[in-house]
């Protein structure tokens, strides 16, 4: 099995990447911090591709994920992880905009795009990583 993991080089996307190698998945891994990326592929018992992406450039990060789609020659299942948020009860302007743009224009991009290559491709999966805060809401304005 082969999937891809956008949000990979910390916390949840990182340790699911540990746990789906040695499950036997071949990876795909994508994030802004490709040292960290590279140093995970390293450690991974199977074998696993890192590129950089910021899902803040939202054209640019659907050619990186169609080109990863393509350099693994195919992936059964893309689990989109990548997520921000802020506590700051300032609600800093600039961090309410990252969050908007990365969690719910970012995700849009990646599952759209993941969504039109598994329907073309007649089967596959997308996972989403979310919060519980998308259901009970919380204290994190645009998160
Ligand atoms: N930890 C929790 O308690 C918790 C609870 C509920 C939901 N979640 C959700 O679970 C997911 C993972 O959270 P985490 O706690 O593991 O956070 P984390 O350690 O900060 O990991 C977030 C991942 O998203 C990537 N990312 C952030 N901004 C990005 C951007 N502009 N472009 C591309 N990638 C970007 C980060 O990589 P780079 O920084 O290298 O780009 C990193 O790999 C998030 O969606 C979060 O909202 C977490």
């Amino acid at each position: 099995m082969k999937a891809i993991i956008i949000g990979a080089s910390s916390g949840i996307g990182r340790e699911l990447a540990k746990q789906m190698s040695a499950a036997g998945y071949v990876l795909g891994i994508t994030a802004r911090r490709l040292d960290l990326l590279k140093s995970l592929a390293d450690e991974l018992p199977e074998a696993c591709v890192p590129m950089a992406m910021d899902l803040r450039e939202t054209d640019t990060a659907v050619s990186v994920l169609r080109e990863l789609i393509a350099s693994l020659e195919g992936v059964d299942l893309i689990v989109i992880n990548a997520g921000v948020g802020t506590t700051d009860r300032g609600f800093p302007t600039a961090s309410e905009l990252e969050t908007a743009i990365v969690n719910a224009v970012g995700f849009t991009a990646m599952a759209n795009t993941a969504y039109h290559y598994f329907a073309e491709r007649g089967n596959g999966h997308i996972v989403g990583i979310s919060s519980i805060s998308a259901l009970r809401g919380g204290p994190f304005a645009s998160y």
